[in-house]
């Protein structure tokens, strides 16, 4: 609590923080995002070949409460893995999700994807297992 003992000390939003402290129990994740048990998905395989956050959960930075912007269906999933090219980034871009890029999307996400020979599979089996 050190930042909060001076900032906001009193705010409701951040009675759960207090809470916590008193009780010693962590504060209960709330989850917004949720595939089926079915559907196998990784995170590092998408965020370490170029594609942001920004993609899959929208500008999360400026939502007061989380909120689930993409259907996260099949269809949804299959899209971008037959046409990702507007999609991609330099993969240390991929936190920043206000990043613009200079020129058309597609034709710099075409230059990730030759250099780092991405080719997202629409097998079943990628997404089950
Ligand atoms: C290709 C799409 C995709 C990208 C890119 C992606 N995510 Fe996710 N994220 C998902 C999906 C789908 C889930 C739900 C996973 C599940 O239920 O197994 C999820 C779940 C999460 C959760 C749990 C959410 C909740 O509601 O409890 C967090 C936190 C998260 N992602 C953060 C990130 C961060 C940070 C990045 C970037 C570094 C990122 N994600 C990039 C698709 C993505
Ligand atoms: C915005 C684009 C995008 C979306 C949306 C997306 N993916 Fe991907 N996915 C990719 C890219 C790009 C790769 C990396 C392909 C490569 O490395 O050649 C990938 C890779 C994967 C892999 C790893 C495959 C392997 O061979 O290891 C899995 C699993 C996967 N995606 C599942 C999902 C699921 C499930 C969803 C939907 C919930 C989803 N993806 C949504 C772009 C996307
Ligand atoms: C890139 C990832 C991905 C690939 C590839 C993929 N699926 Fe899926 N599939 C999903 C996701 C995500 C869901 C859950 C969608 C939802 O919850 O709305 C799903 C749901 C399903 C369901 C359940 C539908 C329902 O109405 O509940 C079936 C059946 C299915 N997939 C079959 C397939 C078959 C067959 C293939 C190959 C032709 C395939 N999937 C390829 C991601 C994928």
């Amino acid at each position: 609590m050190n930042c909060h003992e001076r900032i906001a000390p009193k705010s409701d939003k951040l009675l759960l923080v207090r809470e916590s402290l008193a009780s010693g129990s962590p504060i209960p994740w709330v989850r917004v995002h949720k595939l089926p048990d079915f559907v196998y998905f990784d995170h590092s395989a998408h965020v370490r070949r170029g594609v942001s956050c920004v993609s899959c959960h929208g500008r999360v930075d400026r939502m007061e409460q989380i909120v689930q912007v993409k259907p996260l269906s099949m269809a949804w999933c299959l899209d971008c893995h037959r046409n990702p090219d507007a999609h991609l980034r330099p993969p240390d871009l991929v936190t920043d999700l206000g990043w613009v890029p200079e020129q058309d999307p597609a034709a710099i996400g075409q230059q990730v994807r030759t250099q780092l020979n991405i080719n997202p599979s629409t097998d079943c089996s990628t997404c089950h297992r």
